[in-house]
């Protein structure tokens, strides 16, 4: 059932290091209050991540609780989204922040919360999703090229916040990234 999921793990190769989590089920469901802790503590142990504050991860857990998800193994929150519907854009998907353990990579956590998050009734009218990746970042890159591959739709890129503009010169620019249209997300993850 959509945010509730529980997901046996198959029996494809995973690194050495995720063999142990790949033998136990995956709990992938919204988050609540009592997650946001432990959900601050997983951000921080992803770099290139940007912590915010635990009281704006609690306000993801509460408000925002419908579009994000964390997935556990043996009860322990190894997996993180974030997002939102930008106001007024119901068609839309916006994902802020994906965090997988590195004790649990390689195992397909970010499409299965991504999965369990479009797969709610609230976002029935989602069409697309966005997020925005720094140059940099390989990992996500691949991520979102693998997303828009499973989701049979395009992806697009477009400078967005830059650096000096809009991040103070601390942080290298964002590009949105754009993946849709798509139908809905296939039932096989
Ligand atoms: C990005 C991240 C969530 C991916 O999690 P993961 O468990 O390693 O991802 P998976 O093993 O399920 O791989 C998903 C896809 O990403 C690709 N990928 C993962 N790590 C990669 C890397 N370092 N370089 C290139 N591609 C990579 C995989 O090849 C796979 O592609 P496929 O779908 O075509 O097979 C994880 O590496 C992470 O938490 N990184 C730190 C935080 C971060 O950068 N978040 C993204 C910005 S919001």
């Amino acid at each position: 059932m959509p945010g509730d999921t529980i997901t046996q793990n198959t029996a494809e190769p995973v690194p050495e290091r995720s063999k142990a989590a790949a033998l136990a089920p995956i709990r992938i469901a919204p988050p609540g209050a009592e997650d946001a802790a432990e959900v601050h503590a997983l951000i921080a142990a992803c770099p290139p991540l940007d912590t915010n504050s635990l009281y704006a991860n609690l306000i993801q857990c509460t408000h925002f609780a419908r579009t994000c998800a964390v997935a556990r193994i043996n009860g322990r929150v190894v997996g993180w989204i974030s997002g939102h519907l930008p106001p007024g854009r119901d068609d839309t998907f916006f994902l802020w922040q994906v965090a997988v353990h590195p004790d649990a990579r390689g195992l397909g956590l970010a499409k299965l919360m991504l999965a369990d998050i479009l797969a709610r009734p609230e976002q029935a009218k989602v069409r697309q999703m966005e997020t925005s990746i720094t140059r940099e970042n390989d990992a996500s890159w691949g991520l979102f090229r693998g997303l828009a591959r499973w989701l049979g739709a395009p992806l697009r890129d477009a400078p967005w916040f830059d650096r000096d503009r809009h991040l103070a010169g601390r942080h290298p620019s964002e590009f949105l990234v754009t993946i849709g249209p798509f139908r809905a997300p296939p039932g096989n993850v």
